[in-house]
């Protein structure tokens, strides 16, 4: 028995890196699967790799800091399956890796609207839709080890990964009760485009990483990630609620 069959999800920032990930692991365990990315180009070659591989997808293009256009990302769901059953708040822009001295006031005002207003809009909108449904729903939104543990640079990323655990909890605090759950899954280091970019940025080389940032020798795979997200968007987790999953080989004991 597939885990989500039939279910419709939304994963947001699904055109590479982890929400691809996601959305081409949903789409195994049964889920019809709407992929949401600003990136066009990399969202319909998802797509067009999940219905070759005989499963259920439709691209949505979105910038989730636009509330218009979050609001008819969930109504595309609806309007292309008839409902939506669970959510995957994935999308975020790369950290700048500046230090605080070198604080940069446009990225702080881009990363905000994009990693903490358009996760918040996307549960915002999501909810609505749960709530009108009347049958609860499930939500998990993709933070960090940066929202648990610091690292140098990106205190910018840093806060707004606090921030989206802080929504999670606010929002798990008042709609369990209608049957929505809402979890996080906090990621360590995982080998995407993100990271890769990083890396690359500041010069350092994958290797070199591995010992501060990992217990386990080696760099999650995005694929990795998307387990725990399944799990917590499975009806296995019926009652796991407001709490977060770390996938990060142990990295917030280092
Ligand atoms: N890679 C890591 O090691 C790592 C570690 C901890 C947390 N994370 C988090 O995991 C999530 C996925 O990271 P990743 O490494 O796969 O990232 P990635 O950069 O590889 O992919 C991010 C995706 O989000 C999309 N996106 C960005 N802004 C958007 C917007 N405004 N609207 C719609 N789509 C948008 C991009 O187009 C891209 O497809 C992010 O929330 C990230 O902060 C990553």
């Amino acid at each position: 028995m597939k885990r989500l069959n039939n279910k419709v999800a939304i994963i947001t920032g699904a055109a590479m890196g982890m929400g691809k990930a996601t959305a081409e692991l949903f789409a195994e365990e049964g889920a019809k699967v709407v992929v949401a990315d600003f990136n066009e180009e990399g969202g319909k070659a998802v797509v067009n790799e999940i219905i070759a591989r005989g499963g259920t997808a439709a691209y949505c293009k979105v910038d989730i800091s636009n509330a218009t256009e979050v609001a008819a990302m969930v109504q595309f769901a609806v309007d292309t399956y008839g409902r939506l059953d669970c959510a995957v708040n994935n999308a975020a822009l790369k950290p700048d890796n500046n230090s605080f001295q070198d604080l940069d006031e446009a990225y702080w005002d881009r990363l905000q609207a994009v990693d903490l207003k358009g996760t918040a809009l996307c549960m915002k909108y999501e909810i609505r839709q749960f709530v009108a449904q009347g049958n609860g729903g499930s939500i998990v939104n993709i933070s960090s080890i940066n929202a648990f543990k610091p690292t140098t640079g990106n205190p910018a990323y840093q806060a707004f990964k606090h921030g989206v655990e802080g929504l999670t909890k606010a929002a798990a605090f008042e709609y369990g009760i209608k049957g929505i759950r809402i979890n996080s899954v906090a990621p360590g280091a995982i080998r995407t485009p993100m990271l890769t970019a990083a890396l690359k940025s500041l010069g350092i080389e994958e290797k070199d990483i591995i010992p501060t940032m990992s217990l386990v020798g080696r760099l999650g795979e995005p694929r990795e990630v998307a387990q725990g997200s399944l799990f917590l968007s499975s009806d296995d987790a019926s009652y796991v609620h407001g709490t977060v999953l770390h996938v990060g080989g142990g990295f917030e004991l280092i």
